[in-house]
């Protein structure tokens, strides 16, 4: 749902930014920004090194044993107090920059305190590698009153520019997002369930933006007011052991999304939220994801694509070795008519599925406004393989959806060791297909019929796909 606003929110960014910021540099730096933002496709994707050894941690320095003390930043010393009430804005931005501005140096934030940090956006580049272990729990101002009057409502830590950072520790993240939630608004925030007009801004809690080489690990997200992380224009991102958490009627507070970032692994994280449990956009390639336990929630998404006739390419995604629990959805790729471009070689492996509504999706027809015209361009979606994918569904939908758009077909979707069963009750309803091409490597439960064989004789003349 939230991804209606993710392209307007990537291209008013350098506002944001600037607005926010009082250290942005300038209007060279802008034209940067924007020349960046005109690179619609990402350059070639550099072969990285396979890392078949996704179940270990990787090796980012813990704090205490290792480097000399010198070189560790508690944000106490810079007056930070860590009561819940005190701003300790400040205290960070200046722990910040001398951690920054110092060799290898780790910016701690200790166990036992609760920093309440008002809205702001870390900027490096930083002189090396940079570790910030948050211990302690950080929280935003509460709600939309609180906010700053002149910050941008879509954010609250941002990190901007850095290259080679670890964010890590076993602290917590309160977005504190009731309040936010509970904007009229908000889907049936209205009277009888209705959504009214108003503002709607809501922040992301952490964003990583133009940042690289960067590890995400052990920390506890909840209750971010929308999305709880977001990666944009990012490469090199690893998150590990993170487990977030929002209560299932929680409105567009998607775990974790990432955009035009590649070179992306995200492992060993449990999520229940409101809305995505990950989420893909796009520009994305060469992503992994294993061992993630989502739910409730709606699931792992490739998409929205493709809004308002935009372009977007996906691919090389894999999914693997995860659970999906008591969600709307299961795995889904999910695009709008009109766009162009493709998604491509997008692997779901091994998932289990345990009592959720669509278990396999895609749907070439997604749409909010219950009032989208049929188009004739779409996203083209190929090479989609779907193995070992077992459990239970909720039977008020088929367990296989693939309605795939009519002027151009999706091809190349494989289907192998798929069993899916009612969780309670009959088999109520077929899998459903819709110009959907591929091939049934094993007997599937249940038997899909629907799935054209082969590869289609037509295909939409002016189809692009700039990918
Ligand atoms: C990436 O960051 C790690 C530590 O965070 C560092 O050891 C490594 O050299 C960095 N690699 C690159 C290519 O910057
Ligand atoms: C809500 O529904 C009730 C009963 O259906 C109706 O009387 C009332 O006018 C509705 N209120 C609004 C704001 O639509
Ligand atoms: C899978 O992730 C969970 C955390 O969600 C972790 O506790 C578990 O050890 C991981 N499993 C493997 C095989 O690494
Ligand atoms: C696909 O992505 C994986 C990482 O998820 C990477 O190791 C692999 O090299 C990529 N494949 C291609 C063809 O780029
Ligand atoms: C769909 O409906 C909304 C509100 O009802 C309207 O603002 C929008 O223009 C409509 N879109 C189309 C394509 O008709
Ligand atoms: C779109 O196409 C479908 C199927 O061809 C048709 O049922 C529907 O009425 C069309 N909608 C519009 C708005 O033209």
């Amino acid at each position: 749902m939230s991804q209606f606003y993710l392209l307007a929110f990537a291209i008013f960014c350098p506002f944001f930014l600037s607005s926010t910021e009082g250290r942005f540099h300038g209007l060279s730096n802008f034209r940067t920004l924007f020349t960046a933002f005109q690179i619609s496709l990402p350059p070639a994707p550099a072969p990285q090194a396979a890392s078949p050894s996704y179940y270990t941690i990787s090796s980012s320095p813990s704090p205490s044993p290792s480097p000399g003390p010198s070189r560790i930043f508690n944000v106490q010393s810079f007056g930070a107090v860590g009561d819940g009430i005190a701003d300790d804005t400040q205290a960070f931005k200046m722990a910040w920059d001398t951690s920054c501005q110092t060799d290898s140096s780790i910016l701690v934030v200790p166990a036992g305190y609760v920093f309440m940090i008002q809205p702001t956006i870390f900027t490096g580049p930083c002189k090396s590698d940079l570790v910030f272990q948050i211990d302690g729990t950080i929280m935003p101002p509460d709600g939309p009153e609180s906010w700053p009057k002149r910050m941008n409502k879509r954010q609250w830590l941002v990190f901007y520019k850095i290259n080679g950072m670890s964010m890590q520790g076993g602290g917590l993240i309160d977005g504190r997002g009731e309040k936010w939630w509970n904007l009229p608004c908000k889907p049936h925030k209205g009277k009888n369930l209705t959504t009214l007009p108003g503002p709607c801004d809501s922040p992301v809690a952490i964003r990583f933006f133009m940042t690289s080489n960067l590890t995400v690990q052990g920390l506890k997200a909840r209750n971010s007011p929308q999305f709880h992380f977001r990666f944009d224009y990012c490469h090199d991102v690893h998150v590990e052991m993170l487990t977030i958490k929002s209560p299932a009627l929680s409105p567009n507070t998607d775990g974790i999304h990432i955009e035009n970032t590649n070179n992306v692994r995200i492992y060993n994280s449990a999520i229940s939220n409101g809305d995505d449990c990950v989420s893909i956009g796009a520009g994305c390639y060469n992503v992994d994801i294993r061992n993630i336990t989502c739910g409730p929630g709606h699931g792992i998404s490739i998409g929205s694509l493709g809004v308002r006739n935009s372009g977007a390419c996906v691919s090389n995604i894999t999914v693997a070795d995860s659970v999906v629990k008591n969600s709307d959805n299961g795995v889904r790729i999910k695009t709008w008519q009109g766009g162009y471009g493709s998604v491509s070689k997008v692997g779901f492996h091994n998932i289990h599925m345990d009592n959720v509504r669509n278990p396999i999706m895609i749907d070439q027809y997604y749409c909010l406004t219950r009032n989208c015209s049929n188009q004739t361009s779409a996203i083209y979606v190929s090479d989609v393989s779907y193995t070992n994918i077992k459990g239970t569904y909720d039977t008020r939908s088929p367990p296989m959806h693939l309605a795939c758009s009519d002027s151009v077909p999706c091809t190349n979707i494989i289907l192998s060791d798929i069993e899916l069963l009612p969780r309670q009750g009959q088999f109520v309803a077929n899998p459903f297909c819709w110009n959907a091409y591929g091939e049934i490597e094993t007997l599937t439960i249940p038997p899909v019929s629907c799935l054209s064989e082969g590869t289609p004789l037509f295909m939409a003349q002016g189809t692009i796909d700039p990918c």
